[in-house]
């Protein structure tokens, strides 16, 4: 079996093409145009690509984007005030705190002090209770990316078993919670993988599902899934390749090669869930522009 490829530049596109209509008609109509900042502290070079990725779509789905960059030596303090002065202001609905943050930073503090209703991340207490309980306002960019890709390439995983490998706070706790629920899209048997995990590819290979978000590159071989397999690859995993003009590359956490022999489809890296994330946290800067008109 040769899989199919899940091509997420596609459907980020046409996704990222939606919202901008929707943004049009948001401000022709309301006045309002969505604004997203991002708050970017220290030099972290794959966090200085993302958030250009991320300002650059939402410019391109006509949004207002602020980049809010701090010295890697700033302070927690100069970061709350940042994100205190975000919060004050009407013309951002969205604020988003890159992560990872210098390592003095309490990441927890500071995504807690973005106002639940600005929090498009969805990383506040708040939003995971919303999410918890099955009544979502902002599901976090990257899981729902994945059930996006999984429902629109027609796996939607009602009733299947997801392996989740990875319990980050990013992606594999929100996803794990998000596909268990009641819900379309969702209704998933979900076993949450770690590394404490007990013979992990004897769990690895029940997954009708499964998703990789390990950060370990090529860590998935074709020996840990099933034939028939949907594997979604969360990994941005640089690599040294020589014989590439920069000397390295991507790779995800599975190791594209031989997984993709058996599986029925794959996500690959790059172009599958990264776009996908992208898009995803303009739906839900829009979806915050729109609660401040509805409410
Ligand atoms: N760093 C890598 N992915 C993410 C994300 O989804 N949100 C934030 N805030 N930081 C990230």
């Amino acid at each position: 079996m040769t899989a199919k490829v899940i091509n997420g530049t596609e459907m980020a596109n046409s996704v990222r093409a939606e919202i901008a209509d929707c943004v049009a008609e948001l401000t022709d109509r309301h006045g309002v145009t969505p604004g997203l900042a991002v708050v970017l502290a220290g030099d972290d070079p794959a966090s200085m690509v993302y958030v250009r990725h991320k300002e650059r779509a939402a410019i391109e789905a006509r949004m207002i984007s602020q980049i809010v960059t701090l010295k890697a030596e700033a302070t927690e303090a100069d970061v709350l005030a940042e994100i205190d002065r975000l919060n004050c202001d009407s013309g951002i609905h969205g604020i988003l705190v890159q992560l990872p943050l210098p390592s003095h930073i309490d990441a927890r503090t500071a995504t807690e002090a973005v106002l639940p209703e600005k929090d498009v991340d969805g990383l506040h207490p708040y939003n995971k209770g919303l999410l918890l309980a099955g009544t979502p306002r902002f599901v976090p960019a990257t899981p729902a990316g994945i059930q996006y890709m999984l429902v629109n390439s027609g796996f939607d995983p009602d009733g299947k078993h997801v392996v989740v490998c990875g319990r980050s706070d990013i992606v594999g706790k929100p996803i794990a919670n998000l596909l268990m629920q009641r819900m379309p899209g969702a209704n998933a048997t979900v076993t949450v993988c770690h590394t404490r995990t007990k013979d992990l590819a004897s769990i690895t290979r029940q997954a009708d599902i499964l998703i990789a978000a390990i950060k370990q590159p090529r860590f998935i071989t074709a020996d840990m899934v099933k034939d028939g397999v949907v594997v979604i690859d969360v990994g941005i995993n640089r690599i040294p390749a020589p014989e590439r003009k920069r000397g390295s590359r991507l790779v995800g956490d599975v190791d594209y090669e031989s997984v993709s022999q058996k599986a029925a489809a794959i996500t690959p890296v790059p172009g599958g869930v990264g776009p996908m994330t992208i898009a995803m946290l303009l739906r839900n800067v829009l979806e915050a522009a729109c609660l401040t008109v509805e409410g």
